[in-house]
């Protein structure tokens, strides 16, 4: 099956026969169980307006579900709405437009509200366009549902958000300001999207003020300026109708021209089905006949499933007003519980009234104004950051109070709320970034930020510092400068070769129980990790890195705790990207463009993730025999002639991983093969053409990998061509560092001495410069890099 571990991005062989019943039944049971049904007692879905389907919805939707022909897009025009779920779909439309208060109105059901958003815009867009206004700006709040600022980005629309004032709706002035603003910016058409029911607060911009205004404006700038109005009533429009009749939000005002709902929200019905509801006329703005069918297309999709059209009829019409007012009222009643839990919980707590919505929300009195993450992990909980009433900003949690929560889950809420507040207080803050003694020298000032060999950093949990506790840490790769944390540093004096040493570490009192301990010259620096970093780490318990006297040029050794040799590694390059050979005994890897970055997830807390984005990678393995080189894998995964962004958060990589490579590949050789071996020749012609890739030293470039002799050259000749890099390395170099090395075993750190490992620090050092990378200019353009090869065992 797919390989989850490596983020879903490796295929995986088509199944060449059908599962049997019963593993099929299992492969379902098992994400059946995984998925937390709305009574688990671990998962209350506090944060999100989610409910269970109403059982109207569900049944007729599962009776239209097999039937195909139930297909309400724009390939079965045939019965012209009149007929079967075409016809439903415009009956429950034209219901939800009478709650609107709509006169008349076009639309079709959607796959939710962001789809909806989409079309709304489009259509905005369109119709300014139509009366020659080219220049179109898109104006809205900043905590406007990212849908909107998504449209705007595919629409192709200058966007203008507002930033959110003391009420966090958009206020009136706000808005004139925002139209003169983009006026005087040269718009010619002008889209508003506002908001009935924001998701982080339930609250409803002053739609009817607000539609007014631009209505005025409208008709003072009739030559001038086009303007549209939108409302994203995906939250309020299942609701407010029932909650506040008299909330004037939607097409009793003029000036509003299009709405999105999403009854898959407070409409009770099943994933997915949104509405998309505008001013009768407008839909002829996305409105087209297909040059090849000549059927008339109106919508952003093409099929759209029919049995959504007969569950939301059923839940419109089965319903009715009294239907959708009585589960409201349901709702309201819970949000007050919620309101009384949280105020016992924290009776300074801020809570913001948001009148007619299901929603509390809480500025929480603990530190930061957050909860601890048990507490928000089970009960779905996002923090946002919004103003606050005595000036500036701070935490916000939001509280749904949705059609499937019972009394009991918030008595259990009420519980948990006491204690995660008082767990919260209890917290202590995390100490500021520290600097080391000023008067060290010059690049010992800020080591933490100088050190640029990425390890696997640890991070505990308050009071838990024992990696056999479960939960123990998160390991990543981390670069020190971003931990917060200060290194005290020490002149040590000068050591048996005469370099000048500082030795340094989280604390110089107990130098080897508390993460790492470090020698550093003016050319070397040396890491030993404690016993928890070992524990974890991937690269061993040793780090050497030393300096070529070449900004651009480093060369790395890891040992295994047991003193064993791990790899030597040769770096090049100095911006975001390098390039580089490691060699380990049985393998030599090259990285090419390779970028790697550790970081806080979030200010303030102990979540760490990391990035590796590699753009080609090329394995040898070295087999103990003879044998030809043969190419065992070749993956071409990307393309490095176009841009993509790298390092996104750990968080944001929920469908993608958090490790990318353009091109991966696997030869395999016996260290002994006499034979010359070229990888552009053991590739197939067509693969070999798509060998590009991105180069620490040369930028975009045709990587090449060959042997010959025990020695392996790298080229890369840059695009277009211009400069050629070689790098070349002796593939037993590994082999003979084994050899060489004196055994030098930190499995019990606390028995080390500082002395003795700035000796072994020092001896270690000298044993890497001799195997060095060297860099020479050849010619102008071409620059030729070499690892000094042959030093002799
Ligand atoms: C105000 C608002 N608009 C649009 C959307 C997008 O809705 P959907 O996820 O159905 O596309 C949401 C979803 O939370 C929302 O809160």
């Amino acid at each position: 099956m797919g390989d989850l571990e490596n983020g879903w991005t490796i295929s995986d062989t088509f199944p060449a026969a059908g599962l049997s019943p019963s593993e099929l039944t299992a492969g379902l049971d098992r994400a059946y169980a995984e998925t937390t049904g709305w009574d688990d007692p671990t998962v209350t879905r506090l944060g999100f307006a989610m409910s269970a389907p109403h059982e109207v919805a569900l049944s007729a939707w599962t009776r239209f579900l097999a039937l195909n022909s139930n297909n309400v897009g724009v390939h079965t025009p045939f019965g012209a709405g009149r007929a079967g779920t075409r016809r439903l779909e415009r009956e429950a439309l034209l219901g939800l437009a009478g709650l609107l208060h709509a006169d008349s109105a076009d639309g079709h059901i959607t796959s939710g509200a962001t789809e909806a958003v989409l079309q709304g815009l489009r259509i905005g867009r369109n119709a300014v366009r139509a009366d020659a206004a080219s220049r179109v700006t898109l104006i809205t709040s900043e905590f406007a549902h990212h849908s909107v600022t998504k449209a705007a980005e595919v629409l192709g629309l200058d966007l203008r958000t507002i930033a959110p004032g003391p009420s966090w709706v958009i206020e009136p002035e706000q808005l004139a300001q925002a139209v003169e603003a983009a006026v005087a910016a040269g718009a010619t058409g002008i889209i508003v999207a506002l908001t009935a029911g924001y998701y982080n607060s339930g609250l409803c911009d002053p739609v009817d003020q607000l539609a007014a205004l631009l209505r005025r404006r409208a008709v003072q700038l009739a030559d001038q300026v086009r303007f549209f109005c939108y409302v994203d009533a995906a939250h309020g429009g299942f609701i407010f109708p029932f909650s506040d009749p008299a909330l004037a939000f939607d097409f009793r005002n003029v000036g509003v021209h299009a709405m999105a709902l999403d009854p898959h929200k407070s409409g009770l019905l099943p994933y997915s089905c949104g509405v998309l509801l505008v001013r009768k006329g407008l839909l002829g703005h996305v409105t087209e006949a297909s040059p090849v069918t000549g059927i008339v297309d109106s919508t952003l999709t093409g099929s759209r499933p029919g049995a959504a059209a007969a569950a939301l009829w059923a839940t419109v019409f089965g319903l009715g007003h009294a239907g959708f007012t009585a589960a409201i009222q349901e709702c309201l009643r819970r949000r007050d519980l919620i309101a009384d839990a949280i105020r016992a919980a924290d009776p300074e707590a801020e809570i913001r009234p948001a009148p007619a919505s299901p929603v509390v929300v809480a500025g929480f009195s603990t530190p930061d104004g957050l909860l601890p993450k048990e507490f928000t992990e089970r009960y779905r909980l996002l923090a946002v950051s919004a103003p606050a009433p005595q000036g500036g900003r701070r935490s916000y949690h939001h509280f749904y109070a949705g059609h499937s929560l019972t009394d009991e889950q918030i008595a259990r809420f009420a519980t948990g709320l006491s204690e995660a507040v008082a767990q919260a207080r209890a917290a202590r803050a995390r100490p500021g970034r520290g600097k080391a003694d000023a008067g060290l020298p010059e690049q010992l000032r800020d080591i933490a930020a100088d050190t640029d060999c990425f390890r696997h950093y640890i991070v505990h949990p308050p009071g838990r510092r024992d990696p056999d506790e479960p939960g123990y840490s998160f390991h990543t790769f981390l670069h020190r400068s971003t931990t917060g944390e200060p290194l005290q540093v020490r002149e040590w004096g000068e050591t048996a070769t005469g370099r000048q040493a500082h030795v340094y570490a989280p604390d110089l009192a107990d130098p080897f129980g508390n993460e790492l301990f470090g020698v550093r010259t003016a050319d070397y620096y040396v890491e030993v990790l404690d016993r928890s970093q070992q524990k974890l780490s991937l690269v061993g318990g040793v780090h050497f890195c030393v300096g070529t006297g070449d900004p651009g040029e480093r060369v790395l050794m890891n040992l295994e705790s047991t003193g064993e040799f791990r790899s030597l590694e040769y770096k090049f390059g100095e911006g975001e990207f390098t390039d580089e050979i490691q060699c380990f005994r049985d393998r030599v890897v090259v990285k090419l463009g390779k970028s790697a970055r550790g970081f806080r997830r979030r200010a303030h807390s102990d979540e760490y993730s990391f990035s590796i984005d590699t753009s080609f990678e090329c394995t040898v393995e070295l087999a103990d025999d003879d044998r030809p080189a043969r190419l065992d894998m070749l993956r071409v995964s990307g393309d490095p002639l176009l841009p993509r962004r790298t390092h996104l958060l750990r968080q944001e990589y929920q469908r993608f991983p958090n490790r990318f490579f353009d091109i991966e590949c696997t030869v395999v050789v016996g260290a002994r093969s006499a034979d010359a071996w070229r990888l552009s020749d053991l590739v197939a012609a067509s693969a070999a053409d798509a060998l590009v890739a991105r180069s620490g030293l040369v930028g975009r470039c045709v990587p090449d990998v060959s042997g010959n002799a025990g020695e392996l050259v790298v080229t890369t000749a840059s695009l277009p061509a211009g400069r050629r890099t070689r790098m070349t390395v002796d593939t037993g170099v590994g082999q003979r560092m084994a050899r060489l090395l004196p055994v030098f075993d930190v499995s019990e750190p606390e028995r080390l001495r500082v002395d003795d490992v700035v000796a072994v620090a020092d001896h270690g050092a000298d044993l890497i410069r001799a195997h060095a990378a060297v860099r020479s200019t050849d010619g102008g353009t071409e620059t030729v890099l070499a690892t000094a090869v042959g030093v002799a065992a």
